[in-house]
């Protein structure tokens, strides 16, 4: 294990009965870093989080923590939550609610004995630091969502843990709070470099907070890395779906295209050229597949009043439904063929439900893949 990772999973499972919560499960999380797991409710990020604390057992591979093994079912090993000297916040916040805010920081350095003066001077500089300053005093009842949530942050924090794990912290508080609250963790993580293993199925609040993202699905990291490569370079259908929005075209393979790419066909006939990634199994003339783009890569300008500069890979599609948005327009468009997407149109002109649109695909931005399993009834 290298000196900068802080904890290991090595193919770590968990089962309860015959669900695999957990399989095979590895990852490293280096020192001073925010990792994520992400995925969808029931996909084991809950589970994993407590084995990492020892409040769950894995059912077999090793968890190290600070080179040392804490839990490995073949080798006997397993070292109790207290001893691991870890932080954890619930989703739940999981504070008394009748202690006082002085009293639930303190809690953790009272269980290991610490001195009177000690606790005080922690206690005070963690409150500080959480943004909790002169509510010392304030029960646990009093306290609004926010407010409590700093106070599991706080407790969490005050023993000076190595790791902490934070299991959805913000998913019970309003979206504008919540905002607030992931700029707080990160300038506090900056601050203390802590390291982090955080888990959400907010896609948004994973790229915002994370140095890397593992994307989880029944059980299975999908793909780990960056936010950057993973958004665009997705490895998996669940990644390029999960992180951030997605068009899909399902289209038909024409013939060989420039750079490596590829010409596809819409199902009404017209093609463009797609040079982006590809993940497609077989790419011959015929093959169905299925070109992702990311919404924000589509150039769209209103089809009357341009010829399109002569330009390739464009289509006219058309505008069903437009959304005011108050900074964008959403409007659902129908491309040549019938396929419906949903994308932001800049409020620079009026547009307007059932003009034409051209649309430019640049080819280095488009991916091609193999057609999902709900697109497949698309010719
Ligand atoms: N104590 C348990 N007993 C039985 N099944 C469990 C238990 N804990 C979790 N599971 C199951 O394991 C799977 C993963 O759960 P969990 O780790 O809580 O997922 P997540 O946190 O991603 O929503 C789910 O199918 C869940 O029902
Ligand atoms: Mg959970």
């Amino acid at each position: 294990m290298s000196q900068d990772t802080i904890l290991r999973f090595e193919n770590v499972a968990r089962r309860f009965g015959g669900v695999h919560a957990v399989d095979d499960v590895s990852f490293e999380l280096k020192r001073g870093e925010v990792l994520t797991l992400l995925g969808p409710s029931g996909c084991g990020k809950t589970t994993t989080l407590r084995m990492a604390i020892g409040l769950e057992r894995a059912s077999a591979g090793r968890i190290s923590y600070e080179g040392k093994v804490v839990d490995c079912p073949g080798e006997r090993a397993f070292v109790e939550p207290e001893k691991r000297g870890m932080g954890m916040v619930f989703q739940s916040y999981a504070i008394w609610p009748h202690m006082s805010v002085f009293e639930n920081v303190a809690y953790p350095l009272r269980y290991r004995r610490v001195g009177r003066e000690e606790v005080a001077r922690k206690v005070r500089a963690t409150l500080e630091m959480a943004g909790l300053h002169g509510l010392e005093e304030r029960r646990g009842t009093q306290l609004s969502g926010g407010q409590q949530q700093r106070v599991a942050v706080a407790r969490a924090l005050v023993a000076d843990p190595g790791v902490l794990l934070m299991d959805e912290p913000f998913s019970n508080l309003d979206a504008k709070l919540r905002e607030q609250m992931r700029v707080d963790l990160k300038r506090l993580q900056r601050r203390l470099n802590i390291s982090i293993l955080f888990v959400t199925h907010d896609q948004t609040e994973a790229l915002a907070l994370s140095d890397r993202i593992a994307v989880m699905k029944n059980g299975r990291i999908e793909q780990l890395g960056s936010p950057q490569e993973m958004y665009a370079e997705p490895g998996t259908p669940a990644v390029r779906d999960f992180l951030g929005k997605c068009i899909r075209l399902p289209c038909r393979v024409v013939e060989p295209g420039a750079n490596g790419g590829v010409r596809v066909s819409l199902i009404d006939g017209q093609s463009f050229a797609v040079e982006g990634i590809n993940r497609a199994s077989g790419s011959r003339p015929g093959d169905k597949c299925l070109v992702a783009v990311r919404p924000e890569s589509l150039q769209i300008e209103p089809a009357e009043g341009s010829n399109g500069d002569g330009r390739s890979n464009q289509l006219i599609a058309t505008i069903k439904t437009l959304l005011f948005m108050g900074e964008s327009h959403e409007a659902d468009i129908e491309f040549p063929g019938g396929h419906m997407a949903l994308v932001s149109l800049a409020p620079t002109r009026a547009w307007r439900e059932g003009e034409a649109v051209r649309i430019s695909l640049p080819p280095g931005k488009l991916q091609l893949w193999d057609r999902d399993p709900d697109t497949d009834g698309a010719r």
